[in-house]
């Protein structure tokens, strides 16, 4: 670590620690400056971090800090397309599929749309035959984030009626087997590697299921969607079925690719198109603002105060909106699986925490579940909040109403807390909460929450010093677990144990 990054740490661990409530009232300045809107297509979003321990002294602290770890050179070569991964030597691209980026990416990311573009269309149109159903098999960052945006975006009504098949346990498939006619099904095969075992083995036994259902030529169902074009040939799809994309995408940062087909497929594509042009406005912002009027920098800013100088282990992040229940496990993957490292990007090891643990829920289902330790456990724990003005639903004006008094009265309660004799119905209060506020859940700004959260990923672990970008910690799982299959080998007494007991060994 240089000097000056050491330096700005030492500084920040050393400032004092007034309470939310004192930042408030020693600034009058304090929600203007902390609490910002964002104009979108169509709107706009309110990033609201003023219930933060942010104040003036960290945030010039931070900015040195961000300073010291080169984080505009590093912006810049994350949005030029240079290798920022540096231990598997690939660039990050996910924002050329919005637009950003080298120009050639940019340009390919284009050019792959476009084909996309064209299967959506000719699907639409009536070409493939009727179409009502999609089978989307795919894991991880292949799965998270169709399944996310159809379960936002396509509740009024889907063009095509889209189920997302993640695990390998067949209970799952078989689910949406019972929702489909094979006669008037696609599968869509999604995985960056086309090799991908969950993955592989779904696709095989829906293959079996269409050809069992009377479907003639399984194969001339099945659309790919993947940056090992030649693995899907290979495996028996047409070549004129497969939607590539560029290997330097991430899997967690695919959704904007052709991984987003059966978003596509949803919704039209003008909808997709409005995804990708609401992640554009964030990108442009996080490209062109600098020190903590950055929203996703501003962010890292405090995720490293809390995790970094208050020993936060953990942050959750509830939405207030039924249809965002899938928002918390997206971003679980896109933060642990980016942040969740132990060394640097240069191999060393890392001088403080990294990722906390990411969870959440939605509201107000989780105040009557897991809140009670928020308020009054010993834990500290950062929340987000993020809700919509407008209501999703067509019932009693009463129900958004009473969702967004809640998503609000918790925010306060936390900032506030209440003095009692009784201990037991003292709370402290002083929690941590931010809030994002949309004018209207629309692909325009899923797209650019989404985005937000992804430029988060990214600032702190620049301000870390790690590669947000491999995901070696998910190999030695899989590794032993082939060599289970292999068989003849033997692990430790418990392992050994419980194989025999499954009769796997
Ligand atoms: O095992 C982790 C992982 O590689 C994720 O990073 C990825 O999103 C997921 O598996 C699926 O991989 P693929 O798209 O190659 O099937």
């Amino acid at each position: 670590m240089n000097e000056a990054v050491n330096k700005a740490w030492g500084e920040l661990a050393a400032l004092p620690r007034p309470r939310l409530a004192e930042l408030f009232a020693a600034d009058a300045n304090r929600l203007a400056s902390l609490s910002n809107r964002l104009d979108i297509p169509g709107g706009s979003i309110l990033f609201d971090w003023s219930k933060t321990h942010l104040d003036a002294a960290h945030i010039g602290l931070f900015e040195q800090l961000a300073w010291a770890c080169d984080f505009a050179g590093k912006r810049a070569a994350l949005l030029s397309g240079e290798k920022v991964n540096v231990t598997e030597q690939r660039a990050a691209e996910h924002t050329a599929q919005r637009g950003t980026g080298a120009p050639e990416s940019v340009a390919l990311a284009q050019a792959f749309h476009a084909r996309m573009h064209m299967l959506v269309d000719a699907i639409h149109r009536g070409l493939l035959g009727e179409i009502k159903h999609l089978i989307h098999i795919g894991i991880g960052g292949s799965a998270l984030g169709p399944a996310l945006a159809i379960d936002a975006l396509a509740r009024d009504g889907a063009l095509v009626d889209v189920h997302v098949v993640s695990n390998i346990d067949g209970c799952a498939l078989e689910a949406a087997f019972e929702r489909c006619d094979p006669a008037k099904t696609l599968i869509a095969v999604a995985s960056k590697t086309f090799t991908t075992i969950e993955t592989m083995t779904n696709a095989k036994s829906a293959l079996d299921w269409l050809a069992e259902g009377g479907v003639a030529d399984s194969f001339g169902r099945v659309i790919a969607l993947t940056a090992s074009p030649d693995k899907a040939v290979e495996w028996g799809v047409d070549e004129t079925r497969v939607l590539p994309f560029s290997e330097s995408v991430g899997g967690r940062y695919s959704l904007w690719s052709s991984i987003g087909f059966p978003v596509a497929l949803a919704l039209g594509w003008a909808e997709f198109a409005e995804l990708l042009e609401g992640a554009e406005v964030m990108d442009k912002h996080f490209a062109g603002t600098d020190g903590a009027a950055n929203l996703a920098l501003r962010a890292a800013f405090a995720d490293q105060l809390y995790t970094r100088l208050r020993g936060c282990q953990t942050r959750a992040s509830f939405a207030y909106d039924e249809r965002l229940k899938l928002l918390p496990s997206y971003l679980q993957q896109l933060e642990m699986e980016s942040n969740g490292k132990s060394v640097t990007a240069d191999g060393q090891p890392v001088s403080g925490p990294t990722a906390p643990i990411t969870w959440g829920g939605v509201g107000t289902d989780a105040q009557h579940a897991v809140f009670q330790l928020l308020h009054q456990g010993t834990n500290i724990v950062p929340v987000d909040f993020i809700a919509a003005i407008a209501p999703g639903d067509d019932l009693d004006p009463a129900h958004h109403r009473i969702l967004l008094m809640n998503c609000f009265a918790q925010g306060a309660a936390l900032m506030a807390g209440k003095q009692s004799d009784d201990p037991a119905r003292a709370y402290p209060g002083d929690r941590p909460s931010a809030t994002i506020l949309l004018d209207e859940l629309t692909p325009a700004a899923l797209g650019a929450v989404i985005a937000f959260h992804e430029h988060r990923t990214f600032a702190n672990a620049v301000l870390m010093g790690i590669n947000p970008f491999d995901q070696f910690g998910v190999e030695l799982g899989k590794q032993i677990a082939n060599a289970i299959d292999a068989g003849g080998v033997s692990f430790d007494a418990s392992t050994d144990a419980l194989l025999k007991a499954a009769g796997l060994a």
